[in-house]
């Protein structure tokens, strides 16, 4: 087999053998297919899709390039969740120690920003000292002991997705529901939760724009879940508008935090707290998704989530003292407040233009291994629904360049669509 018959297969559009992928799969990971062929084989699927066979196929090649783990044996139960991408989103922050605090081991290994959307390993690592590369054993002995992890992809587990997911971001392979699908899935099969929350975006800042698209996504990849044998439920929810407040690395981070202190925009802390009450509910915790919600909201309330978010990063080498003290985060040198420039309601915020507005401040990459700076992005005050007048603060930009800054500018106030009608807001999930 050689691997440029694979991808001309995949050209011309025939269905690709589980045997083909696995060989390409493999010898991307260990070396002998180089980037270049597997980016050539990343955008021929990009255009020309794969069946479900195919997903799965990709998604089991992937999960296997590595140890997948076991975690019944170091817990009664663990679980997972994953987003499918957005802007804004820093829910697993939040979330994670929330359900953790409920007496729910949970494990996860999250990714950097993709594209417009922002990464959760990005947004941890505003935390010096926090360590994102934990091994196999450091996770399965954090979570039994800590009951809680939130790391990187470790080279060992799902090998084929840390290398695949740097090259999407700088090809133009990121919006593809087969590899968006065997991306997760590889990650969430092989880091062994036996439950697993998906929480797939839809809407203009999400990778699936559309509400059918997206529940195939979810479908897929709620179908690849019990195949591999997990219990795995997706929800659907919105990413027209980025998701609370605070867009960017730090400021993200620092969001997360507030909401595990009571404070947070009330969108975010609603997400947060459905999307608890599903992982408390698949996790056997909570017989219901009322009794999971009060359970989180209870773990914010009695200081306890907060407390367990000390513990992860602790655990994980950061420096704790950034967990209390806001004022420790990078900050960036502008900070510019931009008013809206007339009075009326907000009909819309457009998730993915201010998205690429934070990649181009310096939040996300251009080319594999960029630096990235913690500290740029936006604060969003005025979200669809609410009403301005004409010079209230509407967002805030936080930049290291003048130029960026105003680029920045003319980028997200164009984000904004005003009505002179009542606009009702947006919902916080489809289904
Ligand atoms: N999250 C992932 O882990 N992979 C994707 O492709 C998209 C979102």
């Amino acid at each position: 087999m050689r691997a440029v018959d694979i991808i001309i297969k995949k050209r011309d559009q025939q269905e690709l053998t589980s045997q083909e992928i696995e060989f390409f799969i493999q010898g991307f990971t260990n070396g002998e297919i180089p980037d270049y062929q597997a980016s050539a084989f990343a955008m021929a699927i990009l255009l020309n899709g794969m069946t479900p066979q195919e997903t799965a196929d990709l998604t089991l090649a992937m999960a296997h390039t590595g140890q997948v783990l076991d975690l019944s044996k170091v817990v009664d139960i663990a679980v997972d969740k994953h987003s499918s991408g957005g802007v804004g989103d820093k829910t697993s922050i939040s979330v994670m120690p929330m359900v953790a605090a409920c007496g729910l081991p949970v494990g996860k290994m999250s990714g950097r920003g993709l594209g417009f959307s922002g990464g959760t390993l990005d947004k941890l690592e505003s935390i010096p000292g926090y360590r994102v590369d934990l091994t196999t054993d450091e996770f399965k002995q954090q979570l039994k002991e800590k009951g809680i992890v939130l790391t990187g992809q470790s080279l060992d587990l799902a090998p084929a997705d840390g290398k695949m997911y740097a090259l999407r971001d700088v090809t133009g392979t990121v919006q593809s529901m087969p590899l968006i699908a065997s991306s997760i899935m590889s990650k969430k099969i092989a880091s062994g939760a036996q439950a697993i929350v998906l929480d797939v975006k839809t809407g203009l800042g999400a990778f699936m724009q559309t509400l059918e698209e997206a529940r195939e996504l979810g479908e897929l990849m709620v179908d690849i879940g019990r195949l591999a044998g997990r219990k795995t439920v997706a929800l659907l929810s919105d990413m027209n508008q980025p998701l609370g407040s605070a867009v960017g690395n730090a400021l993200e981070m620092i969001e997360a935090i507030e909401l595990l202190r009571g404070r947070a925009p009330k969108d975010y802390y609603e997400h947060c707290l459905h999307l608890s009450a599903h992982m408390l509910v698949l996790g056997l915790r909570a017989k219901s998704l009322d009794e999971g919600r009060s359970m989180a909201q209870k773990s914010i309330e009695d200081g306890s989530a907060l407390e367990k978010l000390r513990v992860l990063v602790e655990a994980q080498g950061g420096d704790v003292s950034y967990v209390d003290d806001m004022s420790k985060y990078a900050r960036a040198k502008y900070v510019e407040v931009v008013h809206a420039p007339r009075s009326g309601f907000i009909s819309q915020v457009h998730a993915r233009i201010v998205g690429e507005a934070s990649v181009a401040l310096g939040a996300g990459r251009a080319k594999k291994g960029d630096p990235i700076d913690h500290a740029v992005g936006f604060l969003i005050h005025k979200k669809v629904g609410d009403k301005v007048e004409a010079r209230e603060p509407l967002f805030e930009i936080h930049a290291n360049d003048q130029a960026k800054l105003v680029e920045a500018r003319t980028n997200v106030l164009s984000a904004y669509a005003f009505s002179d009608e009542f606009v009702p807001p947006l919902p916080l999930f489809y289904e």
